[in-house]
């Protein structure tokens, strides 16, 4: 968020966060709960610059106030769960504080993995952003890691680099997609399993996102993916530090990082 930071009436704002109605945010602010640079504020009307430091800045009932509007969020999707707001079982969204599931607009997935996929999964309630990280003329790469079921036939890499792939129920063959044997360094525990695969780990890079894109073009090249595992996403990096099921907030340099 930049230095010209729009203005919004401090309810509005609050209730739009998840603090409560309206009339509760009134009421918090009539028993001096809510305090901008250590002072209470009056006036639930105020007009208050949303800017990214805002929750360093304020605090509701002594506690910071959560991340303001234009929230960017970078996740380690665990496998299991869903990227979905409707579908039964357990959602990604699950995974976030309650009351950022009530904000408005809602935090919503940049685009979506499978339920059994894990890895780097992005989330924000920055409608514009969202569109223009999965927007194919954006071209931002995702790299994932796949442990085949089989061993490699020996021209896979060909064939996915030269733009012809045919997914099955296509009529557009694919974008050239980079694909390399993956780096020791770079197989971790998300993609070890004793399912009895036999196939090597491969790293691959699309820019695209086809529904189950991954998994749909090993089956077109007669393998099959036994497991899958995002780690980049543009410039950002799935940190090693971050286990699965855990987030964190994006400043505004990491979010940029995206479209590196
Ligand atoms: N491709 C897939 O097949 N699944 C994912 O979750 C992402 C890409």
């Amino acid at each position: 968020m930049s230095g010209s930071a729009k203005q919004v009436r401090l309810d509005r704002l609050l209730a739009n966060m998840g603090y409560g109605s309206r009339k509760d945010i009134q009421m918090l602010v009539k028993a001096g709960r809510v305090r901008l640079d250590g002072k209470p504020l009056g006036d639930a009307g105020e007009r208050i610059p949303v800017a990214s430091d805002l929750s360093q800045r304020m605090t509701i009932s002594g506690e910071p106030l959560d991340p303001p509007p234009g929230i960017v969020l970078i996740m380690h999707k665990p496998l299991g769960v869903t990227c979905s707001h409707k579908e039964a079982g357990p959602l990604v969204y699950q995974l976030l504080p309650p009351r950022w599931r009530a904000r408005k607009p809602a935090i919503s997935t940049i685009g979506r993995l499978d339920k059994e996929t894990s890895g780097l999964l992005l989330l924000t309630d920055d409608g514009a952003m969202l569109h223009r990280a999965i927007a194919p003329k954006s071209k931002v790469a995702k790299r994932y890691l796949a442990r085949l079921a089989r061993p490699l036939r020996g021209d896979e890499a060909e064939v996915l680099a030269s733009g012809t792939l045919m997914l099955e129920g296509e009529t557009k063959p694919l974008l050239p997609v980079e694909m390399e044997i993956a780096p020791v360094a770079d197989c971790g525990n998300p993609l070890v399993a004793d399912d009895g695969a036999i196939g090597p780990i491969v790293a691959v890079t699309l820019m695209e996102g086809r529904y189950h894109q991954v998994r749909r073009m090993f089956a077109a090249l007669g393998n099959h993916v036994a497991a899958l595992h995002r780690d980049r996403f543009g410039g950002l990096r799935l940190p090693d530090e971050l286990p699965a099921g855990d987030f964190r907030v994006l400043d505004d340099a990491q979010t940029a990082q995206i479209f590196a």
